[in-house]
């Protein structure tokens, strides 16, 4: 049985009092309710992770950063280092995100880099992939995202592997209000889980978490997650609404 993950990526929304009370109000919805077996994580701006940290400490949610440096330490002005995020208590953090590949020039490089210094502070990697429009229309989607994978994550060695969670979020759905279908989701989340088969095998195939991330919302959570290979969503818009986020939770 593979772990089921709903994560929120609030990106660069909400204020400080913003942030405590939707936090606020998501640990009241899940005090209401039954514990669920849903891996529930909120990344929120760096800037508001300690508060949220102490608040899930007395809840059912993790928290994850948006971002990580690609370097230990030094003279980097602005970044935020693994080490960092580990002494915050902070257990996952996105990369590869295509807004940072498209705004910051992330490049897989970096993004390997990335995922080595998270996972040597043992803070798991959220990796997200997906083609941009384009490359859907020319078909090339498969390509593109084996392209991502191999030269952001085959580095690995086979244990490390396990403590990774893949996000797959077609470009072109992000924050359009155009979901990939289930189809188009369940057939890359096969091909992705296909790749990492053919090169860790079976075993770390099975349990490799893949989610989905892309317009996703109350409305559309239950027939994604409802695919074999998706295990859950990477939630933009709808992560920002307590109330929604909980909605999606609870489409398992
Ligand atoms: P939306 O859910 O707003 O489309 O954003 C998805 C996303 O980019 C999550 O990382």
């Amino acid at each position: 049985m593979r772990q089921k993950i709903v994560a929120g990526n609030w990106k660069m929304n909400k204020s400080f009092s913003e942030a405590e009370e939707t936090l606020d109000e998501l640990v009241n919805l899940l005090d209401e309710q039954e514990k669920t077996d849903v891996n529930i994580i909120v990344c929120t701006p760096a800037i508001y992770l300690e508060m949220a940290v102490d608040i899930a400490e007395s809840s059912a949610f993790a928290v994850g950063a948006q971002d990580v440096s690609a370097y230990e330490k030094g003279a980097y002005t602005g970044e935020i280092s693994a080490t960092m995020l580990n002494s915050m208590q902070v257990e996952y953090c996105i990369i590869g995100h295509s807004e940072r590949r498209k705004y910051h020039h992330e490049s897989n490089a970096e993004v390997a880099q990335k995922v080595e210094q998270l996972l040597g502070k043992t803070i798991t990697p959220i990796v997200c992939c997906g083609e941009v429009l384009a490359e859907r229309e020319a078909n090339r989607q498969f390509e593109v995202v084996k392209q991502q994978l191999s030269e952001s994550l085959f580095q690995l060695q086979p244990l490390d592997f396990t403590n990774i969670i893949i996000a797959y979020e077609p470009v072109w759905a992000i924050g359009t209000g155009k979901t990939a279908t289930p189809e188009q989701a369940q057939e890359m989340h096969a091909f992705i889980r296909g790749i990492v088969e053919d090169k860790y095998g079976k075993e770390i195939a099975k349990k490799l978490p893949i989610l989905y991330g892309g317009s996703c919302t109350p409305q559309n959570a239950a027939t994604l997650f409802a695919q074999p290979d998706v295990d859950g969503g990477l939630i933009g818009g709808a992560s920002l609404v307590a109330q929604d986020f909980m909605k999606i939770i609870n489409a398992f």
